[in-house]
């Protein structure tokens, strides 16, 4: 096994260059994105990107993002950027926002798993582009999780999923977001959003008038099926114990969670209902009205559960205006879909 470095930029000037040297030698290092932690190698070396996969369980057929720091590298990886592609970066990098389009030849198989395109982000946090300057190369980079669980939003985090299995951690302290980039392809005839995230959709309509939304937003996807986003139809952000969504009104949701909760049960609440559950484990992931908060909380609080003993989770879940699609898309993909409406 081997040992994992936690980096500390803080109290370690040399930190991003060690880091960056890492990844030189073709190893993958967790580096700190305003979305969530990702798992960084040299995208140029498909040596390297496999070591990503092994490290996460990560099957085979699901692709992998490419960050660059400086909007120019988009023309390295895409050979014919689609003005649409173009007008989106232009108005939201750096920022959580993938953009999906034609791959150009330097890209390797393991990077794009057979597709014919790639997604591209420029990140916004200081670090991580600080660290893509420093190695000087693309970085392919998915969640810093073991795949199936929650994304990661610290460096704790990672080295809980990531200890002895990558070569280091920059720690970047708690990422901004909390929820990972949005991903549209502009790849196809029209744009689609394939995974509602910090960027909205509609900042992304006021850019592109209309935007497609993928079924894979709304229902399970089956392993069979063949999807524009590979990465949608895999169990996702699952904590260990079951988890039922209940939507609706919160006082209508908060209300059912207590009618049907056993003691000892998880239950993931607005902070209004904090004290509505007496008999159960309960983690507030911020105020009804707070979608940021929650955005930034709602993984941290679906891997605390695993530190419990909950046998089950009920969770209640904003609408799916603004950021609260990406918010309510994670808790859903964390129950597998398995939804109350009340
Ligand atoms: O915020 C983020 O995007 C984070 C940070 C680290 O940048 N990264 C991230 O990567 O969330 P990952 O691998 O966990 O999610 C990437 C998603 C997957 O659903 C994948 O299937 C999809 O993007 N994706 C990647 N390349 C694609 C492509 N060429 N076509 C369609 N979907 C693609
Ligand atoms: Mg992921």
């Amino acid at each position: 096994m081997m040992q994992t470095h936690l980096l500390l930029p803080e109290s370690d000037v040399n930190a991003v260059q060690i880091a960056a040297g890492l990844i030189k030698q073709g190893e993958v290092v967790g580096m700190p994105t305003e979305t969530v932690y990702g798992l960084a190698a040299n995208a140029l070396d498909g040596r390297a990107v496999a070591k990503i996969f092994h490290a996460k369980g990560r099957p085979q057929d699901n692709p992998l993002i490419v960050h660059i720091a400086d909007a120019t590298q988009l023309n390295t990886l895409c050979p014919a950027v689609p003005p649409q592609a173009a007008r989106l970066a232009e108005a939201f990098w750096p920022g959580p926002l993938t953009l999906i389009v034609p791959k150009a030849a330097c890209i390797p198989e393991e990077v794009c798993c057979g597709l014919d395109t790639v997604g591209v982000r420029l990140p916004a946090h200081p670090l991580a582009r600080a660290l893509i300057r420093a190695a000087g190369v693309p970085l392919a980079a998915p969640s810093a999780n073991l795949s199936g669980r929650p994304s990661t939003t610290t460096a704790a985090h990672v080295l809980r999923d990531m200890d002895g299995r990558i070569a280091a951690v920059l720690d970047g302290g708690p990422c901004g977001v909390g929820v990972e980039s949005t991903v549209v392809t502009l790849a196809q005839d029209r744009p689609r959003l394939l995974r509602p995230g910090g960027v909205t959709l509609e900042q992304l309509q006021g850019v592109l008038g209309t935007v497609e939304l993928d079924r894979a937003l709304y229902e399970k996807i089956g392993d069979e099926a063949r999807v524009s986003a590979p990465g949608m139809k895999y169990r996702h952000y699952a904590p260990k114990a079951p988890v039922t969504v209940v939507r609706g009104q919160p006082q209508a949701a908060a209300a059912y969670i207590k009618a049907h909760a056993a003691p000892g049960d998880g239950v993931l609440c607005f902070d209004e209902y904090r004290d509505c559950f007496s008999a159960c484990v309960v983690a507030c992931f911020g105020a009804q009205a707070d979608l940021a908060a929650q955005a930034r909380a709602v993984f941290d609080c679906l891997r605390a559960f695993d530190d419990t003993a909950v046998r089950q989770i009920w969770a209640q879940c904003p609408p799916n205006d603004g950021l609260g699609l990406a918010v309510a898309n994670r808790i859903q993909k964390a129950a597998g879909f398995r939804t109350v409406d009340v």
